[in-house]
């Protein structure tokens, strides 16, 4: 019988994260100003232990005891051979997945949110604020507070808050607090209920309320954490690949092609940036990042200087962007709806160390419902984008006669997200498509940005 899961001991859980900055350039943060941001210009905003993180070059960076303790829970995550999805393509590739659903709340977001709640709790801080699209990083960073002792407020986009309501009962098991963005708490959500009342959110606008809402608390001791995007996230993440690699040693493999669906970058990034490094050292590999054709950052926005929420609280960060007003169409990936990319994820694009794709909503939810019926997991709606990636290879590697390697992180389960896979078994989904003319209507915020450098790392 051929292996179907490789499985690492406990006591191989990597004790390092790998640090991408070590590797690449990357334009730096501007601040209202128009000069790089300081980090003390962010103390208001994170702590700063985690401002160091963001900000550190150093390749390898250790992994606390008392972060590993609580990543154990679940970790190291298993990787599975997809035989029967192999089967049912008739494809002569190799597909493995890397199953980052066994976390408790069901996802990859807590690599991070453990570490953040860790070290905002040895910083003094007793309450954390954050946003939520699709409600994994809500319920993950509930869980991490949870296990530390701190409060937890989710501002949650309207939108996922109505088609998920089990994601709030679960912080709430947590012992998170979940409002739905835009709210009338703060004068972000209040200014976005007043241009549009029946706005379905976005990820812009809830981050403006989570950052006002911790900035504005006179006690100091409430900071904000973002579950995506910004550096030391994707350095968190990278937990992930690291695990990979050494599953991969296990059964003789590497990967031709490695895939990860992207809303604001840190699955794809934290599977993929360790075979980056690779890559920077002279190996052969695909890498994909991939994205929804509704709200496609990477494959079609500009890499210009925006802003990551919509009220502009937070500096401008060089990345592709929709434009920091953007609100994409309502479509079932809640996770995948950001305006923005990370930059590091924006920086390995506009080098060509990656190359972007874009699925539409039908396709995805396709692959979904096909891995589904083949390998039994049912995937979250931002997960099947990935998937749709996966099945396009293996089907060109069976028309090309070649044995390829995929390898994709398989970033969550979707069983709060049936909800969604209802309406597409009864024919109610779309596809959504962003048009050339919305999206230079998008691209008018930041028409007087200043442009980043174009780097070369290499
Ligand atoms: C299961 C899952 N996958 C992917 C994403 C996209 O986020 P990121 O690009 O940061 O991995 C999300 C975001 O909520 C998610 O819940």
């Amino acid at each position: 019988m051929e292996a179907r899961k490789i499985m690492l001991k406990e006591g191989e859980i990597p004790r390092q994260w790998y640090n991408i900055l070590a590797d690449i350039k990357l334009n730096p943060p501007l601040g209202p100003d128009g000069n790089p941001v300081k980090p003390e210009d962010l103390a208001p905003v994170f702590p700063m232990n985690l401002i160091e993180q963001e900000v550190s070059t150093e390749r390898w960076i250790d992994i606390p005891d008392e972060v590993l303790r609580v990543l154990s829970i679940w970790r190291p995550s298993p990787m599975v051979r997809a035989l029967n999805l192999e089967k049912a393509l008739g494809t002569p590739a190799r597909i493995y997945f890397k199953n980052e659903s066994v976390s408790p709340p069901g996802s990859h977001k807590p690599n991070t949110a453990v570490p953040q709640a860790y070290y905002n709790k040895v910083f003094g801080i007793k309450k954390i604020t954050t946003e939520t699209g699709a409600g994994q990083w809500g319920s993950a960073l509930s869980f991490a507070c949870c296990q530390y002792g701190l409060e937890c407020k989710v501002f949650m986009v309207r939108i996922s808050f109505d088609q998920k309501p089990y994601r709030k009962s679960m912080m709430e098991a947590w012992c998170g607090k979940c409002v739905a963005s835009p709210s009338t708490e703060t004068k972000a959500g209040r200014d976005a209920l007043e241009r549009d009342p029946n706005t379905p959110g976005s990820l812009g606008i809830a981050i403006s309320e989570a950052v006002e809402a911790a900035v504005s608390d006179v006690t100091g001791e409430t900071r904000y954490s973002l579950g995506s995007v910004l550096n030391h996230v994707m350095l968190h993440q990278t937990i992930m690949g690291l695990e990979a690699k050494k599953q991969m040693d296990l059964v003789g493999e590497y990967p031709d092609i490695v895939i990860g669906c992207a809303g604001g970058g840190s699955n794809f990034a934290g599977l993929a940036f360790p075979f980056v490094l690779d890559k920077i050292n002279g190996k052969d590999l695909e890498i994909y990042p991939v994205e929804p054709a509704a709200c496609p950052t990477l494959t079609r926005a500009p890499f210009v200087y925006d802003h990551g929420d919509t009220a502009k609280y937070t500096p401008l960060l060089p990345m592709h962007s929709l434009g920091h007003a953007f609100v994409p169409p309502p479509f079932h990936a809640g996770g995948l709806r950001y305006h923005g990319m990370a930059p590091t994820v924006s920086q390995l694009a506009a080098e060509g160390l990656i190359s972007p794709r874009s699925v539409t909503q039908l396709s995805a939810y396709e692959a979904g419902a096909l891995f589904a019926r083949t390998e039994g997991h049912i995937p979250a709606p931002e997960t099947t984008h990935a998937l749709a990636c996966v099945i396009d290879e293996a089907k060109k590697a069976k028309e090309e006669g070649k044995e390829k390697v995929i390898l994709v992180n398989w970033s969550g389960h979707g069983l709060l997200d049936l909800g969604a896979y209802e309406r597409y078994f009864a024919n109610e989904l779309q596809n959504e498509v962003l048009s050339d003319a919305e999206l230079s209507e998008a691209e008018k915020v930041f028409a007087n940005h200043p442009k980043p450098a174009v780097l070369k790392s290499r």
